[in-house]
């Protein structure tokens, strides 16, 4: 299969490569896209080197399938011609996500509901797939009256240019260019995104939104807080989640440990627990800290982490395609 990935020299699609390689994913040949600043570069994939093309060369050269991780406006302008001529998008970027024309998809939650015709299918946002994937048998089980959720998220789901400005700030380079508003080193900026008008932020209200359309429900109510830490990979969440129905501890740890995707890590007394260090490069969402809430019998307090670079973007749209291909809606 003729299969894009555009944003290939950024680190979720370079992710991209490395998962379709891990999966045998059957790419015959791969369309590296980035902007043309890097047109002529070269990455590795399958044991051959690819020459990275603009996106109308791209676009040109026919693609069956293409994975979009190059940020909103870029999706926005390229989506639909890809689209149009019958190639598959799945794509990372919050552009599609809430249009109703375009269906938001964790595999192993509601794959289900995607059809030949969806030919541009939205990957949610990375905080949202590990909240989800974790609470998604609760819900079923269970329901879910409000979550009370706060990040704390990794400079990798920044890109590349935020990667850049810790290392000026720990290398001591003052005049290196600021991608958040503060110095993130030794801090933790509560800000992930700009502010909307109700005083969270987009991140936040990703969290809020994306649970709605996913879970087909917007009575869940969901109160999020994102925070940026100095950790480079592995996003982290405190979860508190109130149901419907009653629970116990054991039955909700024993749900969790047969759900596909997740691994409970929670042995307190070993001190062992899910963290960034060791979730990084896996593809499970990794669930621990596991306990009622103390102040609530109707809720529980866990502890989420996974790989943003991998769960939270790259993993999850290759799953996509994953799934287009075992539905014969797309052809090896
Ligand atoms: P480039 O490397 O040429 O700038 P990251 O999120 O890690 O910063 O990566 C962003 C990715 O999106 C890069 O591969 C980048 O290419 C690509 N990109 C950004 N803007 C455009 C654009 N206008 N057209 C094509 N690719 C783009």
């Amino acid at each position: 299969m003729k299969v894009a990935v555009f944003g290939a020299t950024g680190l979720v699609g370079g992710r991209m490569l490395t998962v379709l390689a891990e999966r045998n994913f059957p790419v015959t040949e791969l369309i590296p896209i980035a902007s043309e600043r890097s047109a002529g570069k070269k990455v590795a994939f399958g044991g051959k080197e690819w020459t990275v093309v603009t996106p109308q060369v791209g676009l040109d050269m026919k693609p069956e399938l293409a994975i979009f991780s190059a940020g909103g406006q870029t999706s926005l302008d390229w989506a639909p011609k890809f689209a149009q001529m019958g190639c598959y998008v799945v794509d990372n970027s919050s552009a599609w996500r809430m249009d109703p024309t375009k269906k938001l998809v964790i595999p192993e939650i509601n794959a289900d509901v995607l059809t030949p015709e969806d030919r541009i299918i939205a990957n949610p946002n990375c905080s949202t797939i590990q909240m989800l994937m974790a609470l998604a048998p609760i819900y079923r089980t269970y329901g879910i009256r409000r979550i009370v959720v706060s990040t704390y998220q990794a400079i990798t789901g920044t890109g590349m240019r935020a990667v850049t400005q810790m290392e000026n700030e720990r290398n001591g380079v003052t005049d290196g260019p600021m991608i958040y508003p503060h110095v993130i080193d030794r801090n933790c900026i509560p800000q992930c995104d700009s502010f909307t008008e109700n005083g969270y932020t987009k991140e936040e209200m990703k969290l809020v939104n994306e649970t709605h359309k996913i879970f087909g429900d917007d009575s869940i109510l969901v109160s999020p807080t994102a925070i940026r830490v100095p950790v480079v990979g592995g996003h982290s969440e405190s979860i508190n989640v109130e149901t419907v129905k009653d629970f116990t501890i054991e039955e909700v740890r024993a749900l969790l440990e047969r759900t596909p995707g997740l691994k409970v890590v929670d042995c307190p007394e070993r001190s062992e627990y899910p963290m960034a260090v060791t979730a990084q490069h896996h593809d499970e969402v990794f669930v621990g800290r596991l306990r009622r809430d103390i102040s609530n019998p109707k809720a529980m307090n866990m502890w989420v982490v996974a790989d943003n670079l991998r769960k939270g973007a790259a993993t999850n749209a290759v799953q996509i395609a994953q799934y287009l291909l075992e539905k014969g809606f797309i052809q090896a």
